[in-house]
């Protein structure tokens, strides 16, 4: 018998009605929708608005309608991991938040911050659980509620980002043309300098100076991040993909994360990928950091057949990156 391993068996998400434009952003900072479709390829991002809306408002949306389209009572989820770097709060895990929000009673779980590679980190770790025999249905769910850490002063990083959350069903399988077949992932610190939220954690707690000085918002040295970014997402998706040797032929569709098109440009071609191999949507979603590639995979879900082979491929703050060789697998 085939070794278990897991399967996404159903998507859903949930996206915030309000849609920041260029033309709005332009009138709030010195930018222009040229720049920023030229240098990014962005044109709106979608941004969660409303007193006390955290993103575990937009996680526990995901998932009731995910519960529903796949026909399953909350009592059957045994785990639950949110990856974030926006969670409502830094402490209780919004995994936990979420949990209680949807009345998911018998499962574990906790919040998972590898920044835009928290999916496929998440991933790589409920596949761990699931291989163990341990866990029978767990929940992913990817959500950013980014524009509470974005400073819309500053228009070197405003443009970049929007909020959306996705959640995923996730089982065992031991059909090996499905699932998750295989992973690279890595983390090395030299990233910190040059992307991260300065204040607000044990080393620089809040004060009147350290909101004073907006450090509470996102800092990035955007060149630095992108010359990693663009290396290292490219190096890691080759790597999968000589490792199980997949040709450019054998791969259905390329799942970036969603940065900057010229990084995912630069990837695909690098993997030798025709444009319509790879998925893109940063257009009209932005940086949603770690919701970014399964927002993709929501998107397009009715685009693919089972056993199509996908690589995801995702690069974020710490530095964190990471690919996975997936077949669909429904
Ligand atoms: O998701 C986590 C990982 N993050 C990434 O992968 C992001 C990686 N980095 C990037 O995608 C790009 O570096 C950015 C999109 C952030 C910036 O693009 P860039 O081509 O690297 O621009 P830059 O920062 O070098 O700035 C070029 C110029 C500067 O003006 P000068 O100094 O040449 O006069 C900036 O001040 O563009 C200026 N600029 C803007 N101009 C109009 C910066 N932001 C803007 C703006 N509108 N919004």
């Amino acid at each position: 018998m085939s070794e278990v391993h897991s399967a996404i068996t159903a998507i859903e998400a949930f996206i915030p009605e309000y849609v920041l434009t260029n033309p709005t952003l332009s009138r709030m900072v010195d930018t222009d929708d040229q720049w920023i479709m030229s240098r990014v390829g962005i044109k709106e991002r979608h941004i969660l608005r409303g007193k006390g809306k955290g993103n575990s408002h937009m996680g526990a949306a995901a998932v009731e309608k995910l519960l529903q389209k796949s026909q399953t009572d909350p009592s059957e989820i045994d785990m639950l991991l949110c990856c974030t770097v926006t969670p409502d709060m830094l402490f209780p895990a919004t995994a936990n938040i979420i949990c209680d929000k949807v009345g998911i009673k018998n499962a574990w779980g906790y919040d998972i911050n590898a920044g835009c590679s928290g999916f496929v980190f998440s991933f790589s770790t409920i596949d761990a659980f699931i291989r163990s025999g341990r866990i029978k249905k767990a929940i992913l769910v990817a959500g950013e509620k980014m524009s509470a850490i974005v400073d819309y002063k500053d228009r070197a990083t405003c443009p970049l980002f929007g909020d959306a959350a996705v959640a995923m069903l996730i089982e065992p399988t031991t059909d090996p043309n499905v699932g998750l077949l295989d992973y690279e992932n890595h983390v090395d610190g030299v990233g910190r300098k040059y992307l991260y939220q300065k204040a607000g954690g044990s080393c620089y707690p809040p004060t009147e100076m350290t909101v004073k000085r907006r450090e509470h918002f996102i800092h990035q040295e955007g060149q630095q991040v992108f010359k990693y970014a663009v290396t290292n997402m490219a190096q890691v998706a080759e790597s999968i993909m000589k490792k199980h040797h997949i040709t450019a032929n054998d791969v259905a569709y390329l799942i970036p994360h969603q940065a900057n098109l010229r990084i995912i440009d630069a990837t695909g071609q690098r993997m030798g990928l025709p444009a319509d191999k790879v998925l893109i949507n940063i257009e009209r979603f932005g940086n949603t950091s770690a919701a970014s590639i399964p927002l993709v995979l929501w998107e397009y879900e009715n685009k693919f057949i089972k056993g199509d082979t996908l690589i995801f491929a995702a690069f974020g703050a710490g530095f964190t990156w990471g690919a996975m060789y997936y077949k669909w697998a429904y």
